[in-house]
């Protein structure tokens, strides 16, 4: 059973943005997925609160247990792991052992950038020679053709990391995570220039080959 984990040691990035797309995503694949949150700010559980019960279902996972982290429940078939900035060190290590997938949000500012930087490194690792571990970036709120767009692929391209995809900055995440959706929850012709956006994501997520290459925001 894949466990996608969601991390990056800034705040604000977009990690439980993406934790709770993933499994939306998964989610509306048919899957029995469960949402889980080893951050005390706990947004993947409040999110799962505001829930409508006609969507497709996504289950809380409570990941703490006493002396460290639960493997998912027996039954689920897909996992998907929210966590807290600041996260390092051991509390990383433990987190990493859970992680088959992990994905990096980062968004497209100089300080991001550098705090990210280190992240991957160490991320890289801990996971390198690591049978099944995959590791890859997300480009979060990036404006398709801004100075700080060029910088953030700049930057990247000297990481040894792919990065899946770029997701633009739009309310539209705003919006239906207050209302515990995602954009798969949707009528698609409402959010068609995001999901085109994700279908990298997609891919990389089901382990299918990657398809042309993910255009720019126009
Ligand atoms: N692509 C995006 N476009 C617009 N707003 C976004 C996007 N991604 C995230 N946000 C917003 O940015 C804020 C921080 O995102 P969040 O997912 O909570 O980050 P983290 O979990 O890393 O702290 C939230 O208000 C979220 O709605
Ligand atoms: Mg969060």
């Amino acid at each position: 059973m894949p466990v996608v984990l969601i991390a990056n040691p800034k705040g604000g990035v977009g990690k439980s943005t993406l934790a709770t797309h993933v499994a939306g995503y998964f989610a509306n694949q048919g899957h029995a997925v469960m949402l889980g949150d080893v951050d005390r700010q706990q947004s993947s559980r409040l999110w799962l609160g505001l829930r409508p019960a006609q969507v497709a279902p996504i289950q809380g996972w409570d990941a703490e247990g006493e002396e460290g982290l639960l493997r998912p429940p027996r039954g689920t078939t897909h996992a998907v792991l929210d966590s807290p900035a600041g996260l390092h060190g051991k509390r990383l290590k433990q987190v990493l052992a859970l992680a088959d997938q992990v994905l990096v949000p980062l968004q497209p500012s100089l300080f991001d950038i550098y705090a990210t930087s280190d992240f991957v490194h160490r991320l890289l690792e801990r996971t390198e020679g690591k049978a099944g571990k995959r590791v890859a970036l997300v480009g979060m709120r990036v404006g398709g053709r801004t100075l700080a767009a060029g910088q953030l692929r700049e930057f990247v391209a000297r990481l040894d990391v792919p990065v899946v995809t770029e997701l633009r900055d739009t309310q539209n995440y705003v919006q239906l995570a207050a209302r515990g959706l995602t954009l798969f929850d949707v009528a698609p012709g409402r959010v068609q220039r995001d999901l085109a956006q994700w279908e990298p994501l997609m891919r990389w997520l089901d382990g299918r080959p990657a398809g042309p290459a993910a255009s720019g925001n126009p």
